[in-house]
């Protein structure tokens, strides 16, 4: 299951923030480039601008200046398999000591020896989404099962320790088709699914879920008859309906988003608003750029009664409400000798 306490999970910079402290972020959620071979229709990362991508130095030097303090790395797009950068940033950011590389796509490119050769390398999981699934899942996806078939292949060939994870998008509508899509990608050779909400309004800067009325039960459902050795996972709380308060966008000093323009975004959810921009990376380069005084300002203005994203209940959101309740010393868990110590699927991807 995927919570919003696994930010939890990295104590010691959670207590530096707590202490008012500058803080490293423990994972970097890095976007090669805008371009893609799709065109869907509620896609999160269409900029409505021109298409960009990053260059090679200014990756490696984002890697570098994170490298050794930051472990966790997740690459999206566009499409990041398709990215000529794609290949060298997965070897850069091993190099930089960054421990779980996530890469986030739509897997049409999985077949092509150079990616295939670049993730099984230096990638710990990639995490294929699923798109147009929802008639007849088997024959919609032969295309993409087959990919995912190949790489399993590879995978075992090169006793490669990456995983293979697939997403996919609910609506109450699909619900009824969970277990049939479920069951094709075990059987093609993926390691995991995970379900989550499909939103809508991603062009106004504010996401939010559409029906999920059954959803949870249709995903329990499908994991107690799915296969020993596939898991099925979820984020019970993006669901939820329980209000979410935050004074300062907290996630943001957790979970740095940078976008393939160069500029990091308060959150995963805004990437691409310029109104959520915290920082220009790219033309204006400051190692020091985490701790300035205008970005500092900005994740701090950021509150919860005037957030336009709130309804998306992305991660980030979740995170600050935690965050949010350790700072009014609303819960003490954080502080029990157990916390941190929760396991959590590659706990250093935010
Ligand atoms: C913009 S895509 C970029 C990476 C890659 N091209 C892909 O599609 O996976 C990043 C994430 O957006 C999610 N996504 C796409 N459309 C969505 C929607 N309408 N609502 C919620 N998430 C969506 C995908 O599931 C994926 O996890
Ligand atoms: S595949 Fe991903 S990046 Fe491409 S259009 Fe679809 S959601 Fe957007």
């Amino acid at each position: 299951m995927a919570s919003p306490h696994k930010v939890t999970y990295h104590k010691g910079k959670l207590q530096a923030y707590l202490d008012r402290e500058r803080i490293f972020p423990a994972c970097l959620e890095l976007d090669l480039s805008t371009e893609c071979n799709r065109r869907c229709p509620l896609c999160p990362s269409a900029t409505g601008g021109s298409p960009a991508q990053l260059e090679l130095r200014f990756i490696e030097r984002l890697l570098a200046r994170l490298g050794g303090e930051t472990r966790g790395l997740l690459l999206s797009g566009g499409e990041p398999t398709m990215a000529a950068t794609f290949p060298d940033t997965l070897r850069i950011a091993r190099e930089h000591g960054f421990v779980e590389i996530a890469v986030v796509t739509n897997g049409d490119f999985l077949s092509e020896d150079v990616v295939a050769e670049a993730l099984c390398a230096h990638a710990t999981t990639i995490r294929v989404s699923l798109y147009d699934w929802t008639d007849t899942p088997e024959a919609d996806l032969r295309g993409t099962l087959h990919r995912i078939e190949h790489l399993r292949a590879r995978i075992e060939k090169t006793k490669s320790p990456l995983q293979i994870g697939i997403s996919a998008l609910t609506t109450t509508e699909n619900a009824p088709k969970f277990a049939e899509v479920g069951r094709a990608v075990a059987s093609a050779g993926a390691h995991w699914i995970y379900f989550h909400p499909f939103c809508i309004r991603w062009e106004e800067g504010a996401p939010q879920r559409i029906d999920q009325r059954r959803v949870l039960e249709a995903i329990a459902d499908f994991r107690n008859t799915s296969a020993d050795g596939f898991d099925v996972f979820t984020f019970p709380d993006r669901y939820a309906e329980y209000e979410i308060r935050f004074d300062g966008y907290h996630a943001a000093h957790f979970l740095l988003v940078v976008g393939a323009d160069g500029m990091n975004y308060l959150g995963a959810e805004v990437k691409y608003q310029r109104r959520h921009i915290l920082a220009e990376l790219g033309q204006r380069w400051d190692a020091y750029f985490l701790w300035h005084k205008e970005r500092l300002d900005r994740i701090a203005a950021v509150h919860s009664d005037t957030y336009p994203a709130l309804g998306s209940r992305h991660r980030g959101v979740l995170y600050n409400h935690v965050i949010q309740e350790l700072l009014d010393g609303e819960t003490t868990s954080f502080h029990d000798e157990q916390a941190g110590e929760t396991s959590y699927l590659y706990p250093h991807i935010l």
